[in-house]
């Protein structure tokens, strides 16, 4: 892991005033408000995260939904604090109540991989191919000084490879990572990660690699360990399927935003953002004849040089003048749910919370790209 210089601070960043206001929950482990992460490059800056805003309760499944390059990973790292001297990261982070933002490095440290834990996006990446399994499980456990189970050593280590399904654990804590099947790497790389008993685990893209089959049964090993170790979990995908699988939650993410947020259920079953509708219509499934699918046309613009007003306005098939110039916040439509779309949910007092207000749009399916224009679904965004 990079040791992380970032500059943080809980200044409110743009879009504070345009988050939706959220009262305090009981069971939130992780609070999210306003967050905002800018690059420096030389002279150039860019916002690729922009007041992203959640809660997450204890034995929840948050999932993050988004096309390539829409932001999650850098909201899930930046959470973590995981960035070097060129990023700022303002808003708030709480961990059960105790702000991240504020924690010298030294003291980040100590709650990195402890309380909070990640599973990366290329987990065989984060193993060191020179170190027998084992040795990596329990380097962690004396890195976060855990006395319990330091002392147990090696027998902990393969308790913890029980624990994430690993039958035979004594041949693979002693195996070396390319010993092992991209499932059993991956089973390695969780249970390193839930090897302190974090009360937040962030998974990013942790099914990507994977075969179906696996894909599975990672995500219900990520079920199981959630209801037997009581923790929260922050999921990143790219993948409908997954997403509406493993998701109590979801927070879909377009050009660094969270453009709708509420229980997956309800979100895949009725979309109030004409981006999530897109998402959902490009999804092939069994009952879905060939030919009808509607991919969503255009690209996401590139971080750094989103338009003015609403980001999704180029390629949204109810855009009005207005939303190239005002950029819509995100508002509570519901008692439990969250979109970034006045047109599609105009606000009106008097309407019933869950039922669409009175002029309210349809969000039609999206037009079939013109043969020679590729869709960015088509080629890294969800599949
Ligand atoms: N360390 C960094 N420095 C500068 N820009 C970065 C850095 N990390 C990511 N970005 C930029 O931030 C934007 C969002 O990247 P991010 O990795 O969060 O996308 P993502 O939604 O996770 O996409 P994917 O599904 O491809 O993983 C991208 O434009 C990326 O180039
Ligand atoms: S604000 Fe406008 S452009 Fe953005 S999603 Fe809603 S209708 Fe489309
Ligand atoms: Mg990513």
């Amino acid at each position: 892991m990079s040791t992380p210089h970032t500059s943080t601070s809980r200044a409110p960043g743009p879009a504070a005033a345009t988050t939706a206001a959220r009262p305090a929950q009981p069971n939130v482990v992780l609070s999210v408000h306003d967050l905002n992460t800018t690059f420096a490059a030389g002279s150039r800056t860019s916002n690729v995260v922009r007041g992203v805003s959640f809660d997450l309760r204890r034995g929840q499944t948050l999932m993050l939904l988004g096309e390539s390059g829409s932001g999650k990973s850098v909201t899930a790292r930046s959470i973590m604090r995981l960035y070097g001297r060129n990023a700022t990261i303002t808003g708030s982070v709480r961990l059960s109540g105790q702000e991240l933002l504020d924690l010298s490095a030294d003291r980040m440290r100590g709650v990195r991989g402890a309380r909070i834990a990640l599973v990366p996006q290329d987990p065989t990446g984060s193993l060191d191919p020179l170190r027998r399994i084992g040795a990596q499980i329990t380097e962690v456990l004396a890195l976060h000084n855990v006395e319990r189970l330091r002392r147990a050593g090696r027998r902990q280590a393969e308790e913890l490879l029980r624990l994430v399904g690993i039958n035979d654990p004594k041949r693979v804590a002693d195996s070396y990572p390319h010993e092992l099947s991209g499932g059993m790497r991956q089973r390695a790389v969780i249970a390193i990660a839930v090897s302190c008993d974090p009360e937040v685990l962030i998974a990013d893209e942790p099914t990507t690699a994977l075969d179906v089959t696996v894909q599975k049964q990672i995500l219900e090993l990520f079920a199981d360990l959630q209801d037997r170790l009581g923790m929260a979990t922050l999921m990143v995908t790219h993948d409908v399927g997954v997403a509406a699988e493993a998701g109590d939650r979801v927070g879909v993410m377009y050009a660094g935003r969270l453009v709708e947020e509420g229980p997956a259920a309800q979100v895949f079953a009725s979309p109030r953002h004409p981006y999530t509708a897109g998402l959902l219509a490009a999804l092939p499934s069994p009952g879905v004849p060939r030919g009808t699918l509607r991919s969503i046309p255009g690209s996401p613009p590139p971080a750094g040089a989103f338009p003015a007003g609403c980001a999704f306005a180029p390629r949204c098939p109810v855009a009005r003048d207005s939303c190239r110039t005002d950029d819509p916040p995100l508002v509570a439509v519901a008692p439990d749910r969250s979109v970034a779309c006045p047109v599609v949910n105009p606000a009106s007092p008097s309407a019933p919370p869950s039922t669409p207000t009175a002029g309210a749009v349809d969000i039609p399916s999206p037009a079939a790209p013109p043969a020679d224009q590729p869709s960015a679904l088509s080629k890294g965004g969800p599949r």
